[in-house]
């Protein structure tokens, strides 16, 4: 990234969803004042339960007007909502079940269903969303793998060349599993995207995606939005 303009350095990961959940209140209120909704992607995996733990939390909930945001992921396992490993269950356990949105504004990937059909389904859903128009989402939220990964568009598979579609199903040969993702296609058209990325592990895919650019996350370019690296020292240590 040219001069690093869009990155943000926080002592610690407590410091990092702190910056995170006053993210998602600036832009909510910004949104929601501007045309009366707020459309955000969740990231899924460990990082953002502190965010979301910290949107829940009073001091926070009650600067949210939950009625008025939808929420969307960015990606999702193949597996049932109630799955330990689902993400929609993780944003449910974490904040979902504490803050009053209606469900209808809740859009989940059907991670239970065949991997294609969940994934035809959710661009579906997406599109009918927007109206039909090109679908910007107001805030993206992001996680970084030991990898380079991010959503889950891993190294060396399919759907990261995805060139059409919005939602890819996604063999991910070194899980053994499928996922189904946005693609690049979709998140880089939103109007701001914000990677939260904590811990020494992701040190060196943090310089590969912001320098050299060679890994999955550094393809995320957004075509006319603001992109944010969120991260904490630990994460930063060979920046
Ligand atoms: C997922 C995520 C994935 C995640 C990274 C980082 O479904 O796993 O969407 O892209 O953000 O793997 O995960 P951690 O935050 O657990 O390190």
């Amino acid at each position: 990234m040219e001069g690093n303009e869009g990155l943000r350095v926080y002592k610690d990961a407590d410091g990092l969803a702190l910056a995170a959940a006053r993210l998602f209140v600036e832009l909510s209120s910004e949104k929601i004042k501007e045309k009366g909704a707020f459309t955000v992607v969740l990231a899924g995996g460990r990082t953002p339960e502190k965010l979301y733990g910290l949107l829940a939390s009073s001091g926070f909930k009650e600067k949210v007007d939950w009625a008025n945001v939808h929420f969307f992921w960015g990606d999702e396992r193949c597996v049932p909502p109630d799955d330990p490993e689902s993400n929609y269950g993780m944003a449910v356990r974490t904040l979902l079940k504490m803050v009053p949105v209606p469900p209808g504004n809740i859009h989940r990937i059907q991670g239970e269903l065949d991997p294609a059909v969940a994934a035809a389904l959710y661009e579906k859903e997406i599109t009918e969303h927007f109206g039909g128009a090109v679908p910007v989402f107001d805030l993206v939220l992001l996680g970084l793998g030991e990898d380079g990964h991010t959503l889950s568009l891993f190294p060396g598979t399919g759907a990261l060349a995805e060139a059409k579609r919005l939602v890819a199903e996604n063999y991910v040969s070194s899980l053994g599993s499928w996922r189904v993702t946005m693609t690049l296609g979709l998140v880089n058209r939103a109007s701001n995207l914000a990677f939260v990325v904590s811990g020494e592990a992701k040190g060196e895919a943090l310089k590969e995606a912001l320098d050299d650019k060679v890994n999955p996350a550094g393809l995320v370019r957004p075509v006319s939005g603001r992109l944010l690296w969120l991260v904490d020292r630990d994460a930063a240590r060979l920046l």
